[in-house]
């Protein structure tokens, strides 16, 4: 019951009290109601965070294990390569899990978590291979954070792979920010053997950079890969709006089976990376 008292005086110069009572008994019930309903919804989508983490490293596993199973060097490479790629997925599923907000997280941070772990799971000497950050917290909602936290798997490979393989010694450097624009940028240079020469990586057909330039177009961003101005090496940026915080119900289409499929987008029009609800 919610009262108001206020003090009148009467024509005659006579004082008086009112009270109002309002009976708010109902709107406290719906109140504590939905605030149930809420609490409930928010457990059930960090179980469906737990489940669909617990599933993608089955896949991981399963990829390890055919690994393990076969000798050709490139065929081996390719799938500790997916592996590598499902495992950067879980990996945003578990922090959704674990973390208060179960639809958006701090990517700032999620991209050291990620980079430390292809590093480790590559089994980069950090003496011989340096990492350094240049992020400030950036909170994105999953359906940015998935593609977002790919695209850095890519292109931290290819900095591993080709930039500085079997002992350079060398620097690689992850930026992130988010100005007052909304525009997030993400950078990945490394001071390494320099792309080849002549090379557009527009042009390129190979998979790691056609799984970039589909997730870019999925985050409506601009691409570039190109000679490291500032030191010998190259530099990858990325360039998207940031999305406001989305309900769970529309971030969760993220949580589904990822597959490629057609040719290279752009030119052929039917190259897409598809989530499936
Ligand atoms: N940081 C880099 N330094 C030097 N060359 C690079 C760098 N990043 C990309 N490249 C060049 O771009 C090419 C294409 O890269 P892309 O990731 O598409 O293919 P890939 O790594 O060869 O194969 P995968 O499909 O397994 O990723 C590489 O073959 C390499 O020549
Ligand atoms: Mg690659």
């Amino acid at each position: 019951m919610l009262s108001f008292r206020f003090p009148f005086c009467e024509a005659n110069g006579g004082r008086l009290l009112g009270i109002v009572s309002i009976d708010i008994s109902e709107q406290v019930r719906t109140q504590r109601a939905l605030s149930a309903a809420l609490a409930s919804k928010e457990v059930l989508l960090k179980e469906v965070h737990h489940r669909v983490k617990n599933n993608l490293q089955v896949i991981s596993s399963l990829l390890a294990m055919q690994a393990e199973s076969l000798q050709e060097p490139a065929v081996v490479r390719a799938l500790r390569e997916s592996q590598q790629r499902v495992q950067c997925m879980a990996l945003i599923h578990e922090r959704l899990h674990r973390d208060d907000q179960a639809d958006s997280m701090d990517f700032g941070e999620h991209v050291e978590t990620l980079s430390r772990d292809l590093f480790h799971s590559y089994g980069v000497d950090s003496k011989v291979v340096q990492l350094r950050f240049e992020t400030e917290p950036v909170w994105l909602p999953l359906s940015q954070a998935v593609p977002s936290g790919l695209i850095v798997n890519e292109l931290l490979t290819n900095a591993l792979k080709y930039a500085l393989p079997s002992g350079r010694a060398g620097e690689i450097v992850v930026a992130l920010s988010c100005g007052g624009d909304g525009i997030v940028r993400l950078t990945v240079s490394d001071n390494g053997a320099g792309l080849p020469a002549g090379f557009d990586w527009k042009q390129s057909q190979s998979l790691g950079l056609r799984i970039v330039d589909i997730l870019t177009r999925q985050l409506d961003g601009t691409f570039t890969l190109e000679d490291n101005a500032a030191q010998a090496g190259a530099v990858s940026s990325l360039r998207f709006p940031r999305a406001a915080g989305e309900t769970p119900d529309e971030s969760s289409t993220a949580v589904g089976a990822a597959r490629v499929s057609g040719k290279r987008p752009g030119r052929s029009g039917t190259g897409r990376l598809e989530q499936t609800a």
